[in-house]
């Protein structure tokens, strides 16, 4: 059986290791695998991509596997130019990373110290945050706005006052799914403390469904204090394959650079170099068939009364009435897992999008939980 000291137990160990940021998600899938699950599991738990990676990738990958025995250390050169050239920027303005995860850390590595912590929004995602606090180093955390955007003046003041070294903020916010407006980014930007970095994690910028969601790689173009973290785990569909790069001018990125503990495999450079070649198609497909889901998913909970805060990720925040850990721990035996609990939103549940069938069986065991 899965009980709240299991799943409690895999938080605690994610937060008391500090290389194990990029080792959450599979900390809590473990833990959630604990006892007699069904065969069928829909896991919609980790905000994973149920596409998976793209025909021509797997195509790309099953190319390159007899040759994996060569380090292919000769292609990497390229790959940096491809992959910087597909986001419009050089190839000394990005670092790659095995997933985000690994730039994420890097930037905290770089950009806080001792004397100088961090400052982030609450809730959001717990990776950089966690690693800041296990080095020891201060973390201030200051609440989203009631619009569930970022609060940037206030981000920019705690930062003053602290000398933070870093601002974290994700956009789309995971996990309430929203977004900082465009100009607030760019308030922010403008207004950073001096040598104060804006790191903004875009792992599910292509997923917006507002005007008002722009991406910060502008703000990197023009060479401000600013990195942004993208991730081919998500709309890509490889999270297996931990891929995942951060873009800042080169001064930032050569002092994030010795931080990078890993060359990432011949075999998922392969597969990111076909993703990107394709992006054009690939993207915008992965994305109509997403927020098609996920509005058959906001309608059905509008016509149960059931207040959700609008979606702009492939995953949404549901407003369960009740601590939902009532239904996040009632659900796994019965066949769905969903994401963990964030606290101080006691009462919100995630759910990741999956496929229609994956979201149907959702829908069938949520109610009947739900209903209980
Ligand atoms: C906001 C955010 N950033 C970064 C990551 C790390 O993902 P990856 O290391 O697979 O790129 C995640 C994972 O879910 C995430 O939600």
């Amino acid at each position: 059986m899965l009980t709240r000291r299991t799943f409690a137990g895999a938080a605690g160990l994610a937060a008391a290791g500090i290389r194990m940021m990029s080792e959450m998600a599979y900390a809590q899938r473990a833990a959630i695998k604990l006892g007699n699950l069904p065969k069928d599991m829909v896991w919609l738990n980790a905000n994973e991509n149920p596409a998976g990676p793209p025909r021509v990738s797997l195509q790309a990958m099953a190319e390159v596997m007899p040759t994996a025995g060569r380090y292919h250390y000769q292609e990497y050169q390229d790959f940096y130019k491809l992959l910087a050239a597909s986001e419009d920027l050089a190839p000394e303005q990005i670092l790659v990373g095995s997933g985000s995860s690994e730039v994420l850390h890097a930037a905290v590595d770089a950009f806080t110290s001792p004397t100088r912590g961090m400052v982030a929004v609450s809730p959001t995602y717990e990776g950089p945050v966690e690693l800041t606090r296990n080095f020891g180093r201060q973390v201030i955390t200051v609440p989203l706005m009631k619009t569930w955007s970022a609060d940037v003046k206030k981000l920019v003041e705690e930062a003053e006052k602290a000398n933070a070294g870093i601002i974290y903020l994700c956009n789309p916010n995971n996990p309430t799914s929203s977004v900082t407006p465009k100009a607030d980014i760019a308030w922010l930007v403008d207004n950073l403390p001096k040598d104060t970095v804006a790191l903004i994690d875009e792992a599910y910028i292509h997923f917006g469904e507002t005007s008002q969601l722009e991406t910060a790689l502008g703000h990197v173009r023009q060479g401000k204090n600013v990195v942004v973290t993208r991730t081919f785990s998500k709309i890509y569909g490889m999270a297996g394959l931990r891929a995942g790069f951060a873009a800042a001018r080169p001064e930032l990125i050569k002092k994030m650079e010795p931080y990078r503990n890993n060359v990432i495999s011949i075999v998922t450079v392969r597969a990111v170099l076909a993703a990107i070649a394709e992006a054009k198609t690939i993207l915008p497909e992965r994305r109509a068939a997403l927020l098609k889901t996920r509005r058959e998913l906001c309608d059905w909970l509008r016509e149960r009364n059931l207040p959700f805060i609008e979606p702009h990720a492939n995953f949404m925040m549901i407003d369960v009435g009740r601590d939902a850990r009532d239904l996040i721990f009632a659900m796994p035996p019965k066949g769905v897992a969903v994401g963990r609990h964030f606290p101080p939103l006691t009462n919100m549940m995630r759910v990741s999008i999956g496929t229609d069938q994956d979201m149907a069986k959702f829908r069938e065991v949520f109610w009947s939980v739900y209903k209980a």
